[in-house]
């Protein structure tokens, strides 16, 4: 990357956050904002464990005294150099919040975190407590205001690879394997993931189905190969755990409770397979590292012309930016992508499907 000289009287402090759950690509993102702004010659810090560092005002990690290698080799780290929390900010904590910011001498924040992160950084951002731009960041991919969220593809892909082996299990024993994935309220890594990994039957939270279809289906495939693979979404089935501080359920049993039904319809053997925290915690597929990198560096950019209160956005392939104000969670799998005859995935691609009426 070409060097530029900075004007001293233009260097910024700008801090970097990761919020939320794990996703993979969360330091690759730090590496794309880190190095852009370097090379602006403005200071990087990096506030550690989300909305927590910013209320406490905890050590920072000084980024821009990385050197070059040891930034680059955050392209394929797993995990977050920054640590990561679930911590809401209330009202009566926003001046703190703008102390904070202060006693780190801050122009502004890059929030990379999914639609709470976001949501704070929306609120933030419009009453002018902080000047921020925004990372949408979840293995969920369930962020409206972008195509895609970095993390997804890694997420389906180690989902997929689950399916594959409990495959191998299930045919050697004759037995209905549920394997479960994690999405909250969204089913696209399990609708991905169950179909690159050849699942017979995947079931997402946007499409119930009822138990008898379920069985029925079951058999039919049972007899045929003698063996059967569900991909089944965390979100599935309503039964669900404790609440994290933003009210949501954290997710328990949807594939074991699931399968206790299907025996008790089809009298067939199960077996449970958990997927669970896996999927989100090994290195960013290649694809995703980039794709972070360029969406980290998209934030710096931003950050650098101060254009705040922005969320940089995947849109028809380039990397772009949309207002806060537009950032919605809740993003969910439509009926062009999912076939509840089949209960598979579509095999064509969504607009086709739109094209034909299909969906
Ligand atoms: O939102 C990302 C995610 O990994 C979900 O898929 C999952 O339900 C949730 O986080 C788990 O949350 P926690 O890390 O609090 O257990």
């Amino acid at each position: 990357m070409k060097r530029i000289t900075p004007d001293r009287s233009d260097i910024q402090t700008v801090g970097i956050f990761t919020g939320g759950g794990v996703a993979p690509g969360l330091n690759a993102v730090i590496f794309g904002a880190t190095n852009i702004l370097k090379d602006y010659g403005h200071r990087v810090i990096g506030i550690v464990e989300g909305w927590a560092g910013m209320l406490e005002q905890k050590p920072i990690v000084e980024l821009q005294s990385f050197t070059n290698d040891r930034l680059r080799s955050l392209l394929r780290k797993p995990g977050t150099i920054l640590k990561n929390s679930r911590t809401k900010i209330s009202p009566s904590q926003y001046d703190q919040v703008r102390q904070t910011a202060d006693g780190y001498g801050l122009d502004s924040v890059i929030a990379i975190g999914g639609d709470d992160t976001l949501e704070q950084a929306t609120e933030l951002s419009r009453h002018s407590i902080l000047n921020i731009i925004g990372v949408p960041k979840t293995i969920d991919n369930d962020i409206e205001g972008t195509d895609k969220t970095f993390g997804f593809e890694t997420a389906y892909h180690e989902a997929a690879h689950h399916i594959i082996r409990m495959r191998t299990d299930a045919k050697a024993m004759n037995r209905i394997a549920g394997v479960e994935i994690m999405g909250r309220d969204a089913g696209w890594i399990t609708l991905f993931g169950g179909y690159f990994g050849g699942a017979d039957i995947t079931l997402i939270p946007e499409f119930p189905i009822s138990i008898k279809r379920i069985a029925e289906r079951v058999r039919q495939i049972y007899s045929e190969q003698q063996y059967v693979v569900i991909a089944i979404a965390e979100g599935y089935m309503p039964k669900a755990g404790e609440e994290d501080p933003f009210g949501h359920e954290r997710k328990e049993d949807a594939a074991r409770t699931l399968l206790q039904l299907i025996k008790k319809e089809t009298g067939l053997p199960t077996q449970v397979q958990v997927s669970g925290y896996s999927v989100r915690n090994g290195p960013p597929l290649a694809s995703d590292g980039i794709f972070a990198s360029e969406l980290g560096a998209m934030a710096g950019y931003l950050a650098h012309q101060k254009k705040y209160g922005n969320m940089v956005s995947l849109r028809g392939g380039e990397v772009t930016s949309i207002p806060l104000a537009d950032v919605h969670g809740g993003r969910c799998v439509t009926k062009e992508y999912y076939d509840p005859q089949t209960m598979r995935k579509w095999d064509l691609p969504p607009n086709i499907m739109r094209e034909r009426r299909i969906g």
